[in-house]
């Protein structure tokens, strides 16, 4: 089964996926995480060159593309080999981040990303997807403070069309998407997307 978090910044990806992790570890089931851009040696030094607050000049296509890159990479070394044992992959973020950011956020054309999402994956789609929805000024206020990207510095109205991008992903395809509000305590959060997962392992 292959799960994905996915939100806008500062929605709790990355807090909530070690304590669903364990969770399912302990009912003896093999997991694994990884998080994008990133998660090989090669995903991790492109995205070094995604964040860099440095590269203020990189076209948005640039982005897109090295997303891409990346993602291919983690899907064959990674991702595809543990499904195929039968395990359990938890994504933080993966191709519906590139509908979002790069897609809605930067509005390029939906069908080229698309395409481009298809290529790098060769088709692996996420059986479940969780969308831990916040809105953006909450979501932002909550990484202040804490290591802040080149993406995260785009301008707020970046950001709410990443939201509502997603949002749209979510009523256009709902026996993927789960919607969690992420704006409860994290405990909350823990049991809402608790429940949803042990109603479908
Ligand atoms: N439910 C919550 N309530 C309040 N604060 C939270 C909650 N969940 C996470 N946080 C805090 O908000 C900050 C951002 O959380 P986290 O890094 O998990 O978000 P994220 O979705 O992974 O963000 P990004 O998209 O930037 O990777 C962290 O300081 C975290 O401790
Ligand atoms: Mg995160």
């Amino acid at each position: 089964m292959f799960i994905t978090f996915e939100g806008p910044e500062g929605s709790g990806k990355s807090t909530q996926i070690p304590t669903l992790a364990e969770f399912l570890r302990a009912q003896g089931r093999r997991v694994l995480t990884t998080r994008e851009p990133g998660g090989t040696e090669i995903g991790e030094q492109i995205r070094a060159v995604i964040h860099d607050l440095k590269n203020t000049a990189m076209h948005p296509h640039t982005e897109t593309l090295l997303y891409q890159a990346a993602r291919a990479q983690i899907v064959e070394q990674i991702i595809r080999p543990h499904l195929i044992a039968g395990g359990i992959v938890l994504c933080d973020r993966y191709a519906d981040s590139t509908i979002a950011y790069q897609g809605y956020g930067h509005q390029q054309k939906l069908d080229d990303v698309r395409l481009l999402v298809r290529y790098a994956t060769e088709g692996l789609k996420p059986d479940l997807t969780l969308l831990l929805d916040i809105d953006v000024e909450t979501g932002l206020a909550r990484k202040q403070g804490e290591e802040w990207n080149r993406l995260d510095a785009y301008a707020v109205d970046f950001h709410r069309r990443v939201r509502a991008g997603y949002r749209q992903m979510a009523r256009e395809e709902p026996q993927r998407w789960v919607i969690i509000d992420a704006s409860q305590p994290p405990e909350f959060v823990a049991t809402a997307i608790r429940e949803c997962v042990t109603g479908r392992v």
